[in-house]
């Protein structure tokens, strides 16, 4: 047997023998739920996940169900995954499902690749677990078993790696277990070879595994470009009374489109010296004290780091600020409407509401 084929009996054997772990989607059928399951899947681990999947399918229980949601609502289901265009790519494509489709998923990887947020991975999990179509899953779990596995030193992130990763996956893939082997090597990239410290003493491929054998299990799998980190500074003015807090809604297509937050003052650099001046400027009144103002806050995006700080304003008379795209809404209905992770955090958990 050559190695490939090895890798995939090899493979199949652990997934019988080894991985017992229940998850809700494992041998569904029914494409909504898969789709539903690996767009949330690829925004977190398996464990986060899946109370987000288990609510999603409570709330909708078919795709009609989503496509009749409130905007509003289905990010706020969303929130705490983060990424929210996949949230709105999921809607916008249930819509179109139920308008175009008659609510019928397609059932080709083709097919499946015309919606809208559905690339080649989930086209390729959907088509194989639902339709057992012999597509392989290739997303970063795949990447890094075959890249140790076979010894690929190939980047994957420029064109040549992917369709070098693409084309091994097709290769060792079982096609005649396309569903249950798919399953598998996320499986055994999520629990065996993990990124830092893979399982290798337990690991049944340990005997094949060029990366083992020629130790470049911690370079592997390579990556070509850096990520470029942007720095970015989010001022946000807490400006309330017992009953309402000042509120806008995001449109920047940037980060968290659709989310709501508190009125911001984004700045290049920390706002420090110059606080009390761009207040005056963006609240084009006079009317308000710094009451506090928190510590920095940093929330890593893959590409950005946010810098939160929260400005705690005291103003006399509220009804008469006005903020460009801001309005007072009540602090009660307040938990009905998506935050970013960082704000709801600061507002709920230090009980400032
Ligand atoms: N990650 C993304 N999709 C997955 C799946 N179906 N099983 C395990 N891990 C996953
Ligand atoms: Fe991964 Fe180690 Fe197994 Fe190789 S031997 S596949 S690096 S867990």
């Amino acid at each position: 047997m050559n190695s490939k084929k090895k890798f995939a009996a090899l493979l199949l054997q652990w997934n019988e023998e080894e991985n017992r772990r229940e998850m809700p989607w494992k041998g569904e059928k029914n494409p909504y739920y898969i789709w539903l399951s690996e767009i949330i899947l690829q925004q977190t681990r398996v464990e986060q996940g899946l109370p987000y999947f288990l609510r999603f399918k409570e709330k909708y229980p078919s795709v009609k169900h989503l496509a009749l949601a409130k905007e509003d609502e289905v990010m706020r289901l969303w929130q705490g995954l983060g990424y929210y265009s996949r949230a709105r790519n999921l809607h916008e494509t249930a819509k179109n499902i139920q308008q175009n489709y008659k609510g019928i998923f397609p059932n080709t990887f083709d097919g499946l690749k015309k919606l809208r947020g559905v690339g080649d991975y989930t086209a390729a999990a959907i088509a194989s677990f639902a339709f057992s179509e012999k597509k392989a899953v290739v997303d970063g779990n795949v990447i890094r078993v075959l890249s140790r596995v076979f010894g690929v030193e190939t980047a994957f992130d420029i064109t040549e790696g992917k369709k070098e990763f693409a084309q091994l996956a097709q290769e060792v893939l079982d096609e005649k277990n396309p569903a249950i082997y798919n399953q598998a090597i996320m499986d055994f990239g999520g629990t065996v070879c993990v990124p830092p410290n893979p399982k290798c003493e337990v690991c049944p491929l340990n005997k094949i595994c060029v990366a083992k054998k020629e130790g470049t299990i911690d370079v592997l799998p390579y990556r070509e470009k850096k990520t470029k980190i942007r720095n970015r500074y989010f001022n946000y003015l807490v400006i309330k009374n017992e009953k309402e807090i000042f509120i806008q809604k995001r449109t920047d297509s940037d980060i968290w489109k659709s989310l709501y937050e508190l009125p911001l003052i984004e700045t290049e650099k920390p706002l420090t010296k110059n606080l009390k001046n761009t207040l005056l400027k963006f609240l084009k009144t006079e009317d308000f004290k710094i009451e506090s103002s928190s510590k920095e806050i940093i929330q890593l995006l893959s590409h950005q780091k946010i810098h939160f700080r929260f400005i705690h304003l005291v103003v006399k008379d509220i009804r008469a600020l006005q903020i460009e795209k801001a309005r007072l809404v009540k602090i009660k209905a307040l938990a009905q409407l998506a935050l970013p992770k960082t704000i709801h955090l600061f507002l709920f958990e230090k009980s400032l509401l």
